[in-house]
This record gives C-alpha cells, structure tokens and sequence, in this order.
C-alpha cells in the first residue's frame, strides 16, 4: 500500500506546489515509486512539470468522474512527469466544480481513497491540494496518511491554518481516527531575525508535529520551474535540494 501524503494550506504561495514537486523528485532519486496528483484547479504542479490541463487527454478529475473506483483510467491519466523521477496525474480546471458535479453522488468524500486503493502501485502518492475548502481538500484529507502542511515563516504564518484546522476537526468528528499532520516551515529567510522567531513560534504550537527540516529560501526553485524542472535535476547540489532530501528521509523514517 502507497503511503499517502496530502500537501495542504489554505494560505496561496505557501511552497505547497514547490513542497509536493521538490519532495517527489527526492523520494524518486531514492528509488521509490512516486505518483504526484495536482488537485489544484490552477494547475501549478503540471505546468511547472511542462504538463498543460487543457492538452491532456485525461486528469485527476476523471477519479470524481469514474463510476465507480475500479473504472478510473488510471492508464490515460498517470504520465512520467517530463524527466522527473515521478509520475504526474495532471489538473483540469473543473476541479473546482466538482461540488457541483458529485452534487448527488453517494459517499463523495471517499472516491479518492477509494480510487487510490485500487490504483496503480506506487510507494507514496502526493496530493497537491487546493487552497479552498470544498469536495476535493475534503477527499485528498480523508484519503492521506499524513497531511502535511508548509507554513511560510513569516509573520502571517499561521493565518490561512485556521482554516485547515476546521475542517479538519470537523472531519474528525466523522472518521475513524483523527488526521495525522505534521508542519514544514518554508521559506525561511536566515537572515532575518523575524523568521528564526516566527520558526520558534511554530515549533511552539507544533511541538512533535513539526518536520525538524526547515526549507530556506533559494532561488533555485523558480530558475527550476521556469525550466519545467525539479530542483534536484536543475541544481542538485543546492541548498534547496538538500533540505527536500532531509524531509524525504524524515518521511521515510514516520
Ligand atoms: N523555499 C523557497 N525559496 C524560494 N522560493 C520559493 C520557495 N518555495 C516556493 N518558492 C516560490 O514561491 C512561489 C509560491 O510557491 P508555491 O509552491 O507555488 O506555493 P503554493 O503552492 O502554496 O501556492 C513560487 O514561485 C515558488 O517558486
Ligand atoms: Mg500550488
């Protein structure tokens, strides 16, 4: 069984996308069997990766849009995701209307999860969540393992949590056992004593819940997705590379 990782706040340009992406492409150069799946309508995940919605023939909404779990076609919508060592399952701007879509489809909280189980064999699958509250964050929560959640350090940090925590504590209330999660500073600026503050703070409320890698700033992961790249092919020894490969051995040892 895959171990599956929900990648979730709900505060944009947190380093979700860059998170899910970066720690793909170092569990794939560890040689485990990734699956990345981009949940996120606007697609960052598969257009960074060169991989645009509007051009794929099929994409993560058709796991919604399946009759039934052992109908996905999982064939037309996984692909190698350009020269990464991972598969990618594309967006489609739809993701965002799929309350409307499963508006009277019976237990709609678990096609993913159930999709998931009978999908192809994949050591971690990583879902790249969208930033609203809605049917596809609920699915992606309900299927994880493990929600992790980047939190930029810096002085709003903790804004676009609160949010996260609704919904998971009303989630709670309906599942078999509570939602594991862990947080991941991102973005950490050495140079500023605001942000070893802020990480502090984290580490406070977060107590074992929080990844003992920090993620730094670097300018090698918008010079990466520029070039459809990850960062481990565009600059491997970088700083940035080596702390994706710290939270990947973390993960690896949960
Ligand atoms: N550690 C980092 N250092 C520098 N830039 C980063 C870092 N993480 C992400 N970025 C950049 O910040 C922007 C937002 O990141 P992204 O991962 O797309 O956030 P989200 O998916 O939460 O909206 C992107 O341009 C990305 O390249
Ligand atoms: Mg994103």
């Amino acid at each position: 069984m895959a171990q599956i990782l929900a990648i979730a706040n709900q505060k944009g340009g947190v380093g979700k996308t860059t998170t899910a992406l970066s720690l793909a492409g170092a569990l794939g150069m560890m040689g485990r069997r990734v699956l990345v799946m981009d949940l996120d309508p606007h697609g960052c995940a598969s257009a960074h990766m060169g991989i645009f919605p509007e051009s794929v023939a099929a994409s993560s909404a058709d796991v919604f849009w399946a009759t039934a779990p052992e109908r996905v076609p999982w064939d037309r919508i996984v692909s190698r995701a350009g020269r990464a060592a991972f598969d990618l399952a594309p967006s489609h701007s739809r993701l965002s209307d799929m309350e409307t879509d499963l508006r009277d489809r019976k237990g709609k909280g678990v096609l993913l999860k159930e999709a998931l189980a009978r999908g192809p064999a994949y050591d971690h699958v990583i879902l790249d969540c969208p930033p609203h509250t809605g049917v596809v964050l609920v699915n992606a929560l309900v299927a994880a393992d493990l929600l992790l959640i980047p939190i930029q350090t810096d002085f709003l940090a903790l804004h676009g949590v609160r949010n996260l925590f609704e919904t998971m504590r009303a989630l709670n209330q309906v599942l078999p056992r509570p939602i594991a999660y862990r947080a991941l500073a991102t973005m950490f600026d050495r140079r500023a004593k605001a942000c070893l503050r802020v990480v502090e703070l984290l580490r406070e409320k977060f107590r074992g819940r929080m990844f003992g890698t920090v993620i730094g700033l670097d300018t090698k992961f918008r010079e990466a997705s520029a070039l459809g790249r990850v960062i481990q092919d565009v600059a491997p020894d970088s700083r940035g590379a080596r702390e994706y490969r710290s939270l990947a051995e973390e993960v690896l040892a949960l």
